[in-house]
């Protein structure tokens, strides 16, 4: 059943210039780009975003990455999109990424680790609307 979730090309792989590639890949996986924008976040739009994560040893850090240059938002559709994209993108730590995914191609660390993709419905549906409002979805 086709589905939408929810992805972040992180601050490394635009510093990079590694955006054009990994948007390539995820297109060529077969997801439509619903809407795409390139943000820069403030620390405290990184700290709202990753709330739930906000007990763990590396809040402040990964919201100062995040926060640390420009990043591209976007809503990705089709077939079971949100288990395919973490597929595609592989383990959070490049180290344990399988060849041929996003995060083996273009991480350089857990932190640095290039994309970000929804890991259940309700937080696609909580990040999304973080970033885009229903008009912009089409
Ligand atoms: S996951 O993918 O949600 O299952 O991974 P998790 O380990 O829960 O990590 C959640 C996000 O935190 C980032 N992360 C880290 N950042 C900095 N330092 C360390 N040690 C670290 N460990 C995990 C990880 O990249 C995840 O970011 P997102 O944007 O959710 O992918």
């Amino acid at each position: 059943m086709s589905q939408r979730t929810f992805s972040i090309i992180k601050p490394d792989a635009v510093r990079k210039g590694h955006s054009g590639a990994i948007l390539a890949e995820i297109e060529k996986a077969g997801f439509r780009l619903v809407a795409i924008k390139k943000l820069s976040i403030s620390k405290a739009q990184a700290e709202g975003f990753y709330y739930v994560h906000k007990e763990r040893s590396f809040f402040g850090s990964l919201t100062d990455f995040m926060s640390s240059g420009p990043i591209f938002v976007m809503v990705l559709e089709k077939d079971n999109a949100i288990a395919d994209l973490r597929k595609l993108m592989g383990a959070t730590n490049p180290a344990n990424a399988e060849e041929g995914t996003i995060c083996k191609k273009f991480a350089g660390s857990i932190e640095e680790n290039a994309i970000h993709g929804s890991d259940a419905e309700d937080t696609a549906r909580f990040e999304i609307g973080y970033f885009f409002a229903g008009y912009e979805l089409v």
